[in-house]
């Protein structure tokens, strides 16, 4: 009989089991809300990115709806062949609009959209500056791109600027980083590295992913949100989180935009997104601009439930966002307190090695307007219950 050459695989998922690394996944039964059903049990969920609800805002369900009775469900086609339809078009011309810059492409994810963009327009000759906190994405992008890869301390702007100065003057810099950290919820130093890039001739550029929506005026970002508008060069935004339906996209120059249509390959090699999606994210960009009251509530929601974890006692870390980390220590007490947490009616995940570092392993939590004062009332009393059994307040 054929032996699996396959099987070590199996020995390396028992070594994560022994660790406590293993993740089973949770099944959601019901649509992406802020109270709703996993694994059959209904939970306050604070572990989707759906800052704005607008997974199920009746403006988008509509015009997804509408999509696909008109044009179907799927196009057949990467984008430079036969895939580019007329909203594919629309969707980044009002983008580029909000973003309030020459052009946007936009990609089938925010993860594409990085990898494709850092491995496009940088080659083996030259160097990325990247925070170590930095999105996997950007990691892959920065590898892919064969460029030599120089990491700094999180946030350390001078460990930057140290790096920058040891490096030989004609080389091609990029310097990049996470407009929100999507672990810890707290902000890139954007003025100081712009200042930086400025002062070294960098390419400065932004994964606003986690900013989407949620920071600047109606959403549009860190980078409004800092007063940087013309100081960054290459700015990714994600159409997956609070937009609530699926993508990326790259803002910038027109001959950025034009450059990534001839080298970013997931926009040449990967099939464009279906009508229903384009759809959705060009009437949630209506929805940021015509209803922005909704973000306001995101952020009085974050404010109640952070507040309400701190005087609990618990350690929240460093977040400036609705992302807030309870931080636990190892993996098993972090995974213990989802568990128990999940049985208690709360739905909020255990993130551990290698996603944090092994002695920063928490449950992250994410509040959303829609959710009401009950539901996070409820989180915190569940809390408080499971943190108090733990010993973590
Ligand atoms: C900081 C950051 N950048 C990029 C991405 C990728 O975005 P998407 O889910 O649209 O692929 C994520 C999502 O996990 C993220 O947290």
């Amino acid at each position: 009989m054929r032996q699996d050459p396959l099987s070590y695989l199996g020995d390396e998922l028992n070594a994560l089991k022994q660790q406590n690394l293993y993740r089973h996944l949770r099944v959601l039964d019901d649509e992406q809300k802020a109270h709703t059903s996993f694994d059959h049990r209904s939970v306050v969920n604070l572990s989707s990115n759906n800052y704005l609800g607008l997974t199920t805002h009746p403006r988008l369900r509509q015009k997804a709806l509408e999509a696909v009775e008109k044009f179907g469900v799927g196009t057949g086609s990467v984008r430079t062949i036969a895939g580019t339809m007329a909203m594919h078009m629309e969707l980044e011309r009002k983008l580029a609009e909000f973003k309030q810059v020459e052009a946007v492409v936009v990609f089938q994810s925010g993860f594409t959209a990085n990898a494709g963009t850092v491995s496009a327009i940088l080659t083996k000759d030259d160097v990325v500056i990247s925070d170590e906190l930095n999105h996997a994405s950007i990691i892959d992008g920065c590898r892919l791109s064969r460029a030599t890869i120089k990491v700094f301390p999180h946030k350390d702007v001078d460990a930057a600027r140290k790096v920058l100065a040891g490096l030989p003057g004609g080389q091609r810099k990029l310097l990049i980083t996470d407009g929100v950290f999507s672990m810890d919820g707290d902000l890139g130093p954007l003025p100081e590295l712009c200042d930086l890039a400025e002062e070294t001739g960098c390419i400065m550029m932004v994964d606003d992913a986690h900013a989407s929506g949620v920071f600047g005026k109606n959403g549009r970002g860190t980078i409004d949100h800092f007063g940087m508008h013309g100081r960054v060069d290459v700015q990714v935004g994600t159409l997956s989180k609070a937009v609530g339906a699926l993508g990326g996209y790259v803002a910038g120059t027109k001959a950025l935009i034009e450059f990534l249509h001839h080298r970013a390959r997931p926009f040449l090699f990967s099939t464009s997104h279906p009508p229903a999606v384009a759809a959705a994210c060009i009437a949630a960009i209506d929805v940021l601009l015509e209803e922005p009251e909704i973000i306001d509530r995101l952020w009085e929601n974050t404010r109640f439930f952070k507040s309400g974890l701190e005087r609990l006692g618990f350690n929240t870390g460093l977040s400036e966002s609705p992302i807030t980390p309870v931080i636990a220590g190892d993996s098993a007490r972090a995974m213990k307190l989802s568990d128990r947490l999940f049985e208690e009616g709360v739905f909020a995940q255990g993130i551990v090695f290698p996603t944090v570092a092994k002695d920063k392993a928490r449950v992250r939590t994410i509040v959303t307007s829609t959710h009401t004062r009950e539901d996070l009332q409820f989180a915190l009393d569940a809390f408080g219950k499971v943190g108090r059994e733990l010993g973590l307040v």
